[in-house]
């Protein structure tokens, strides 16, 4: 049992403000991944609740006890880093030994543990071997199996996949989730990328700037970012976003006006807007699609198109020059240069306002 509770977190390097005040409850047993771009303060917030980097401001909480002030050591986590961080001169078995020697574990409680625990990550016919003759995904799942043997009651990943080529993160991602899935331990997981964020996680909390900027199940953020900058970080190709006005309210629609004069009609029950009001549209490149005549909501130019056979993108301006892309399901005869009408399927669109940069979704506080 392990649930994770940071109160107003804060942390300064001198005179910058690095992390601004956090809020956050892990539940005991999820697998939260912390998401956000390079600089954000990720692993700091990873490091002072492993108790690497002490906080200037607020509580870190496990299993209800405030841990402040408890060093490392003795708070009963694991860290498994990006660079591995294994000790060369060992071979795996001693790399894997080491912490519960220095605890004073018995040596046939060790070896048992080690037995299992190598089988489990496939790493059992590697035991002999030092880290330079590995791999680097064989090198990450030692660094990973030196975390499990000391049976942490929180495990605290650092970007782990980042030195390793696309294929192997990709089977390296459900290996981690299977571990969790088999060790049901809570599981804090720091990485820029949110294809990892989305595929791993029970909870994402996206960070920006030393903040979290929404909190929740990678699909109800995806479905609901609460602002512009979740918009554009969870979502890949990124979401497109139209800067405009409202410029008509009805009690059944509203009518939106971009920059450069594109206009639609959307239903004003989905979204709390005034007439007036500054907004951005978002709408998915999944969401828009090439169309014809009255059925376009606007026209664009095509700069580039990318065919991979199974599914294909666009890459275009609008007349006012916003860069829009459409993603397309199959293959696609639209050439590079070419004019053509787009539409937007009004049910998935997101409304913003620019002042804010809030979402403007009704029933939202
Ligand atoms: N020891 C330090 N001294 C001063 N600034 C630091 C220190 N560690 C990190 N920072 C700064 O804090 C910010 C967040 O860093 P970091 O937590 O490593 O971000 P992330 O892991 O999200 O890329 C960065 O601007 C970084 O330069
Ligand atoms: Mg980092």
């Amino acid at each position: 049992m392990a649930e994770l509770i940071l109160k107003d977190v804060k942390k300064s390097f001198g005179d910058v403000n690095v992390i601004r005040g956090v809020d956050l409850t892990v539940e005991d047993g999820d697998f939260c991944v912390f998401v956000g771009p390079s600089g954000c303060g990720k692993s700091t917030l990873l490091r002072m609740i492993s108790g690497l980097e002490p906080i200037t401001d607020g509580t870190i909480e496990i299993d209800g006890k405030v841990v402040n002030h408890i060093p490392a050591a003795d708070r009963g986590l694991a860290m498994v880093f990006q660079s591995y961080a294994l000790y060369p001169h060992m071979s795996v078995r001693q790399n894997l030994s080491f912490g519960l020697e220095n605890v004073h574990t018995p040596r046939a409680e060790i070896a048992a543990k080690i037995d299992e625990v190598s089988r489990m990550l496939q790493i059992d016919e590697l035991l002999e071997r030092r880290p330079k003759d590995l791999s680097g995904g064989q090198r990450q799942r030692v660094a990973i199996g030196r975390a499990v043997v000391r049976e942490p009651s929180v495990f605290l990943f650092d970007e782990p996949l980042s030195n390793l080529d696309a294929e192997l993160r990709v089977d390296m991602r459900t290996e981690i989730a299977s571990l969790h899935r088999r060790l049901g331990n809570t599981m804090i997981y720091v990485t820029h990328d949110q294809v990892e964020a989305m595929t791993m996680a029970d909870k994402i909390a996206v960070l920006r700037a030393g903040i979290v900027e929404q909190f929740g199940a990678p699909l109800e953020i995806y479905n609901n970012p609460a602002n512009i900058f979740v918009a554009g970080f969870i979502g890949s190709p990124k979401m497109n976003f139209l800067d405009g006005e409202i410029v008509k309210t009805d009690t059944a629609s509203f009518t939106f006006k971009s920059d450069a004069d594109e206009t639609f009609d959307l239903d004003a029950r989905d979204f709390d807007v005034r007439q007036g009001q500054k907004v951005t549209l978002g709408f998915r490149p999944n969401h828009t699609k090439v169309a014809n005549g009255a059925d376009a909501d606007f026209s664009v130019s095509v700069r580039s198109t990318e065919q991979l056979g199974g599914e294909s993108f666009l890459y275009s301006n609008t007349r006012g020059g916003t860069a829009v892309t459409v993603h397309i399901s199959g293959q696609t005869d639209v050439t590079n240069g070419a004019e053509v009408g787009l539409a937007i399927e009004r049910s998935e669109v997101h409304v913003f306002s620019s002042e804010t940069k809030l979402s403007q979704k009704a029933g939202l506080d």
